[in-house]
């Protein structure tokens, strides 16, 4: 059965084509178009759409493919596309902006916020950000420190939003933030004519604060902004220590928020403040970091808040957005907001008081034994649903791949600390599980508002945290001093970077960059990474040496009194429990996909998600494994999802049984959400296959399912070709 498709003259005589608005007034033709990022400002990844079903789901076959070609060595694509009236918006993996036809995959438009020029990092990006009134449509797309708004029909800047196009994301804050680095990962949201972001910043000091502001998109002005770290007189502020706004950082918003439309609410949740593993600077709770924070849209004012975990110390940032559900209770229906997080837990709260909705408790937590550090005494604990992940690393849990494996493993583990959740970071180390990506991540979860449940897919592993008083600065006085220092912590002592690809390997750097331009990343800092400006040019031009030609010069050491205090103590990267084989060292399942039933907080199914090609043969089952990207959930009786390394395999289960319908191999690892839509009469599903995550391949594909086309079906809705957008 094909269902009409919306056609925007008939929305326009209604509410001028506005998605947010006609969404709010027509709930049920909200979901069949992907027009805000995870499906609509519910962030609720279902699609009405229901032409691909149980029954014909094995038919499914490529209806498109698109490569971008600009694909690069640890390159990733973790973008959601939007599709808007026959029309595909997507990032590429060096965040150039395509509009693509949905039908098709014919290339329409094509912007590059950096002119063609060289880019450093690893560019992070999960969706553009559409608007309209009707007359005007509008994209916003974030690379580095701008927001760019593209006229939606042709690719060009809009030159009266802001400076010729664009806004720097480093201005308006109450506060200096030169030579910070301030980015954003996830799409802006839109509540009427307010584009509302959040930021991506260093997880080390200095790093900007987690403001939350919201532009004019006609003029990319300045309309509010909300204190995630507070100022004087704000609610909040005694969390800190005084005058915290002028010092610290973060408490941001790198996930993305979720918005209801009719009530006027934005909700926002946060990460936690920098340094992430380390607070003695931050004594207090630390509000509103790792907090699920209801505003007002309108004004940014604040109408409720829960702080998920305080004064954290293991980068338990809020990983996605929160799904706006709606929940039944003795009978009622209550409006309600889901938040997951990377510990495991489900919190669920009405959406208008933010009174929880399951019990939930403060549970007594161990203190922290490095000086300094005031670790908080209690932390909230949802009763249920149960966590949908393990809690806590016993010897029962390590791996039994082989014996030699459960050996290596069990030896390893009695050096460090394991007592579940919320145990500080400690100089011999100590066991984080589920891991520092989750549990759950950016992913986020899917909700059918059909059955009530709630679908999460999940990794598992575990990490260690190993806490430690950096080496005296006074004895950096060398180049490769300073490197294990500064940097190893995140790039770790080989340069080999984290395990999960999220910090690259700084190997054969200078094969990548000129000298410049890597002295030039060093001083202003990168997406996630500090700016090391404090260092002085000198040093930083010594490291710089280091890296490019391993030559070891000696440089003036530095001041240790002059330097950050809050640096005292600093970490060792994110090293994860391994086998010798370089297999998780625990039991499987290592990633999962779980049913969960809002209304009663039961588990309807779990299942692994992910495999191992090597390991296939000889194990049992499935293992399960990490997973990056989130899941669709259909009318159509099914939850679509990619997103786990290693196999690149996508999935369509059964949303009742969890029973595993149809998959097919991606050119790379599918590590995004994918989006449903129609176009040209049929119901499409569009997923980036960017690999790039735990040394896979990186591409830069766009591949888009349907089933068989019929004679009978054409693409009358393809939209004309314009030229292409040209840059600044
Ligand atoms: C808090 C963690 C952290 C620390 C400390 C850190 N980095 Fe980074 N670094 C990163 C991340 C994350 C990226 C990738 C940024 C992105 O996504 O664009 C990066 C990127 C880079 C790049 C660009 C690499 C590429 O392939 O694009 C260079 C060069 C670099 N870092 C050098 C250094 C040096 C030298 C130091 C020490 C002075 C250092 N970093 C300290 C996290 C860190």
């Amino acid at each position: 059965m094909t269902r009409p498709r919306r056609s925007c003259a008939l929305a326009t005589a209604i509410l001028a084509c506005a998605p947010g608005a006609y969404a709010a007034e027509h709930p049920a033709a909200a979901h069949r178009e992907w027009s805000v990022y995870n499906g609509g400002p519910d962030s609720i990844h279902y699609s009405s759409l229901d032409q691909i079903n149980k029954d014909n789901v094995a038919q499914l076959t490529v209806a498109w493919t698109f490569d971008s070609g600009d694909a690069f060595p640890g390159s990733q694509i973790e973008c959601n596309p939007i599709i808007v009236d026959g029309v595909l918006y997507a990032t590429t993996p060096k965040l150039n902006v395509i509009a693509l036809a949905a039908a098709s995959g014919r290339l329409i438009w094509r912007f590059d916020p950096f002119r063609g020029g060289r880019t450093i990092g690893t560019l992070h990006n999960r969706a553009v950000t559409y608007w309209s009134d009707g007359k005007k449509a509008v994209i916003f797309s974030a690379a580095r420190q701008f927001l760019y708004a593209l006229d939606a029909r042709t690719g060009q800047l809009i030159e009266d939003f802001g400076d010729h196009g664009r806004i720097d994301m480093r201005a308006g804050f109450a506060r200096d933030v030169a030579g910070l680095s301030v980015s954003m990962s996830s799409p802006g949201i839109i509540y009427k004519d307010l584009i509302i972001i959040g930021s991506s910043l260093s997880e080390t000091l200095p790093a900007a604060p987690g403001d939350i502001r919201a532009y004019d998109v006609r003029s990319g002005k300045l309309r509010w902004a909300f204190h995630t770290i507070p100022h004087p007189g704000e609610f909040g502020y005694h969390t800190w220590p005084q005058n915290a706004w002028r010092t610290s950082g973060a408490a941001n918003n790198w996930a993305g928020m979720s918005v209801d439309v009719a009530r006027g609410l934005v909700f926002v949740p946060t990460g936690s403040a920098a340094f992430d593993f380390y607070g003695a600077d931050r004594i207090g709770d630390d509000l509103f970091a790792n907090s699920l924070i209801a505003l007002d849209a309108a004004t940014g004012k604040r109408v409720w808040h829960f702080q998920t975990v305080r004064h954290d110390l293991w980068d338990r940032d809020l990983p996605a957005p929160p799904s706006l559900v709606s929940v039944e209770r003795n009978g009622r229906r209550i409006d309600a907001v889901a938040q997951i997080t990377k510990s495991g837990y489900v919190f669920l709260f009405n959406r208008v008081t933010g009174a929880p909705l399951f019990p939930l408790e403060y549970r007594s937590v161990p203190a922290s034994d490095i000086p300094g550090e005031v670790a908080a005494r209690s932390q909230p604990v949802p009763l249920r649903p149960a966590p949908f992940a393990r809690q806590r690393l016993t010897e029962e849990l390590l791996t039994e791949r082989t014996p030699e494996a459960h050996q290596a493993v069990l030896a390893k583990f009695k050096t460090l600390r394991s007592a579940g959740q919320f145990v500080p970071g400690s100089t011999g180390g100590t066991i984080v599980f589920p891991g520092f990506d989750g549990g759950a991540e950016w992913g986020g979860a899917a909700f059918d508002p059909d059955t009530g449940y709630l679908y999460v897919n999940a990794s598992e592993m575990a990490n260690v945290l190993r806490v430690f008083e950096r080496p005296p600065l006074a004895d950096s006085g060398s180049a490769a001093s300073l490197y294990q220092a500064e940097c190893a912590g995140c790039h770790g002592a080989d340069r080999r970077g984290s395990p999960g690809g999220e910090v690259p390997s700084l190997i054969g750097v200078a094969d990548r960059y000129t000298e410049g331009e890597i002295v030039s990343v060093l001083m202003q800092g990168v997406d996630r990474m500090p700016s090391f400006a404090r260092l002085g040019f000198g040093r930083v031009v010594a490291i710089k040496d280091f890296l490019a030609h391993g030559k070891d010069v000696a440089t003036t050491p530095m001041d240790a009194a002059k330097d950050l205090q809050e640096l005292k103590y600093t970490f060792d990267g994110y090293p994860q429990l391994l086998d010798p084989d370089g297999y998780p060292g625990i039991k499987p399942p290592w990633g999962t996909l779980n049913a969960i039933n809002l209304n009663t907080g039961e588990y309807v199914w779990t299942v692994p998600l992910g495999e191992y090609p090597q390991l296939a043969a000889t194990s049992a089952g499935p293992t399960g494994s990490a997973n990056y990207g989130g899941s669709v959930v259909t009318a159509g009786g099914l939850l679509f999802i990619a997103a786990t390394n290693y196999d690149r395999k996508f999935r369509a289960f059964d949303k009742l049984t969890g029973r595993l319908l149809w998959q097919t191999l991606l050119p790379a690892s599918g590590n995004a959400t994918p989006s449903v839509y129609e176009a040209g009469g049929r119901e499409m599903i569009v997923i980036a296959a960017g690999g790039g995550r735990s040394k896979e391949p990186s591409r830069g594909v766009y591949v888009a399912f349907a089933l068989p086309a019929s004679p009978a079906s054409n693409q009358r809705h393809e939209p004309a070709s314009s030229s292409s957008g040209s840059p600044r």
